[in-house]
């Protein structure tokens, strides 16, 4: 029995948010450093940033209750043979002879000594052996800094795959460092004629001890080559693209728990994440906890410069979330106080932050910096989040005096006041009573990680708020097998069901994307068998990239989420069919003209079957033309289909698309 659904765009009055549907983007699995980030090399600076091994854990709750101890462990990830390689102590003072001062002042770097021969090695991100992806035919371009010290010789740069043999090699180039005396910029350009994992060599032939910093390894075909503006952290292109499909209107970046740092001295700081690379000192990366290990740092090689230009270059609007002076969530443990130094600090960090996007580089060192990178033009930002997860009284405080902060400079800043997240227990009742004590400019933040059944419901959530204070949902995921806090962290897969229950929800926030301000998913990236958080949006491994069921509903809502929203008669719908409509032009402009038909006069309806029962549905659009192009594009699987990357042995991968789309009628409106 055959249900009618009309959609009259004549009845489409409520805007739809302009910034709907966006991407959450934070350094976990491996999201920037050895995923995002194009260097290929780990602990390329030989900064070692790591927490102690001893505290490696996979559970949220063992995590809560044991203090991080950072380490600095300098050779990690680098290996040596025939020779011997050291990390000289750092010397803070900056007061050690030529020999041992460092390329940065309190950094460290390496020390090769080569009895006639030595080589150094680095196997990249992926822990295979050999864990970095080098494709047939692509240029790797290696760009290092060396102090000869009292090495006579040459250097060789070289990609070697897992049984020793070298795919590409060349001597590296010496030039004197016009920015660091007594140092040289060593650069060689490799070509593997096979695809292959590797890992990166440098092979030193002569005798003496030299020193070696800031070691990149990047394809040419990274995002932003040629172009001036990316002149200090570059991406790699398949990610990138594959976030451009989603067509985010947004970015929420760069955190989540790593804003807050395991304690407020891990807490990001986003100065120390721009400006140029050599100057940029690691911390290790709280997700680090959770892999074996400890094995994970945040090299800022993609800092809040890179987000930025990212944002710029997919059409997307930024959102920053800095910390609110309390360490993350899950630990709660520190606290600054209101009257304290510490504190005033991360007010006047965020308005720093504020001046470094959008000031005059006349007048603003801050802005100069950006200027100096390559972006003279302001950036554009006009929304800010303060805290991440955060809930409670004492967050309610720290929020009020930043916003007040950021309110007295910038009068029409939005800002973002975190609710916390469902998944570990908080109700968000306190920042509704704050967001209703003064909602101008406010967004408030819900997160959800929750189990398919319950996000399915969520999609009649947004149907009742009150309209007078617009609410994000900066992360969700249909991921948890139940409600509460999971442990270990081991939600559900990336079954289609999963992705099932989002499409359901999304349904719900298209529907009331009047008082929906934006909506992303979380998390977004993950290196394929290095993950600290099993059920994300895009699976990656060094050679190739693996959008999941949940990124084809994704995609598939951005690409077609109108400006105005079409109200629909539910009523007679069969219970678990949702719906939602949209018309008018598209948002991400993403339909082309066909038929000589405006693209700006579209009407788009999602259908979501969630009761695996088959649906049949009369559309009608009063007011198209007889014969109308229609566009229906279908995404269909079993429950518990799956797409999967997976490691087969030996570096070499699958993939298997077990969901995909199906598109029919023409690409028109
Ligand atoms: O998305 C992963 C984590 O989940 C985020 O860092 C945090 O905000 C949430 O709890």
């Amino acid at each position: 029995d055959r249900v009618t659904l009309v959609a009259d765009p004549s009845r489409a009055v409520l805007p739809v948010s302009d910034i709907l549907l966006g991407a959450f983007l934070e350094d976990i699995n491996h999201a920037i450093d050895g995923g995002l980030s194009a260097n290929l090399i780990a602990n390329h600076s030989f900064e070692g940033a790591y927490v102690s091994r001893r505290l490696h854990t996979n559970t949220i709750a063992a995590v809560t209750r044991r203090r991080p101890r950072p380490v600095s462990d300098p050779l990690r990830h680098w290996r040596v043979r025939s020779g011997t390689l050291a990390a000289p102590a750092v010397d803070e003072a900056g007061t050690g002879d030529d020999a041992s001062t460092p390329l940065v002042p309190g950094a460290r770097f390496a020390r090769l000594t080569s009895e006639g021969a030595a080589v150094v090695r680095n196997v990249g991100h992926a822990r295979r052996g050999a864990g970095i992806g080098a494709r047939r035919g692509v240029v790797y371009h290696v760009d290092a800094r060396v102090r000869l010290g009292s090495f006579d010789g040459s250097l060789v740069a070289r990609l070697v795959d897992r049984r020793g043999r070298a795919l590409a090699s060349s001597t590296l180039t010496l030039t004197p460092d016009p920015d660091h005396p007594g140092w040289h910029v060593a650069t060689a350009a490799l070509r593997p004629p096979r695809t292959a994992l590797v890992a990166f060599e440098i092979a030193a032939r002569g005798a003496g001890t030299l020193d070696l910093d800031e070691v990149r390894l990047i394809p040419a075909d990274h995002w932003g080559a040629g172009d001036p503006r990316w002149s200090q952290g570059v991406l790699r292109r398949d990610l990138v693209e594959a976030i451009a499909e989603l067509k985010p209107r947004f970015v929420r970046f760069p955190g989540g728990c790593i804003v807050e740092g395991l304690d407020c001295a891990n807490a990001y700081d986003w100065k120390r994440t721009v400006g140029p690379l050599a100057g940029r000192r690691p911390d290790y990366n709280l997700w680090g906890l959770s892999t074996r290990g400890g094995d994970y740092s945040q090299s800022f090689q993609v800092g809040y410069y890179e987000y930025f230009l990212l944002c710029e270059d997919l059409g997307a609007k930024p959102l920053p979330v800095v910390g609110a002076g309390m360490a993350c969530q899950l630990r709660a443990t520190e606290v600054l106080p209101l009257d304290s130094p510490e504190f005033a600090a991360v007010v006047q960090d965020v308005l720093d932050m504020i001046e470094w996007a959008t000031g005059d580089p006349a007048s603003s060192p801050w802005a100069r910096l950006r200027a100096e990178a390559g972006h003279p033009e302001p950036f554009s930002l006009d929304m800010i989040a303060v805290g991440n997860e955060n809930a409670g009284p004492q967050y309610l405080h720290r929020f009020r005096a930043i916003r007040e902060a950021v309110r007295a400079r910038h009068p029409h800043m939005d800002v973002v006041l975190s609710a916390g997240a469902l998944a570990w227990g908080v109700e968000f009742e306190q920042a509704w009573e704050e967001a209703r004590r003064d909602p101008r400019g406010l967004i408030v933040d819900e997160h959800f990680y929750k189990s398919p059944s319950w996000v399915i419901d969520a999609a009649s959530r947004y149907d009742a708020y009150p309209r007078d204070v617009r609410v994000a949902v900066g992360e969700y995921a249909a991921n948890l097998p139940s409600g509460l806090v999971p442990a270990p962290i081991r939600p559900v897969p990336n079954t289609f069901r999963s992705a099932l229950a989002e499409a359901a929800f999304l349904t719900g926030v298209e529907r009331n994307a009047d008082v929906v301000a934006m909506a992303s998913f979380a998390p977004l990236l993950n290196l394929v068998g290095h993950g600290q958080w099993e059920h994300n949006l895009i699976d990656f491994n060094p050679f190739a990239v693996m959008p999941t069921a949940n990124h084809h509903v994704q995609r598939m809502f951005a690409a077609t989420v109108r400006e105005r929203i079409v109200p629909l008669d539910r009523d007679g719908l069969p219970p678990g069919l949702l719906v939602s409509a949209t018309a008018g032009a598209g948002l991400s402009g993403e339909v082309p003209v066909r038929d000589g038909l405006p693209a700006d006069d579209a009407v788009a309806v999602k259908l979501v079957e969630v009761a695996g029962r088959a649906a049949r549905v009369r559309l009608r659009v009063p007011g198209a033309a007889e014969g109308a192009p229609v566009r229906v594009e279908v995404l269909a699987a079993s429950d518990e289909a799956r797409n999967r990357l997976r490691w087969v042995g030996r570096g070499r991968h699958e993939v298997r698309p077990r969901v995909s789309r199906r598109v029919t009628g023409p690409d028109g409106v």
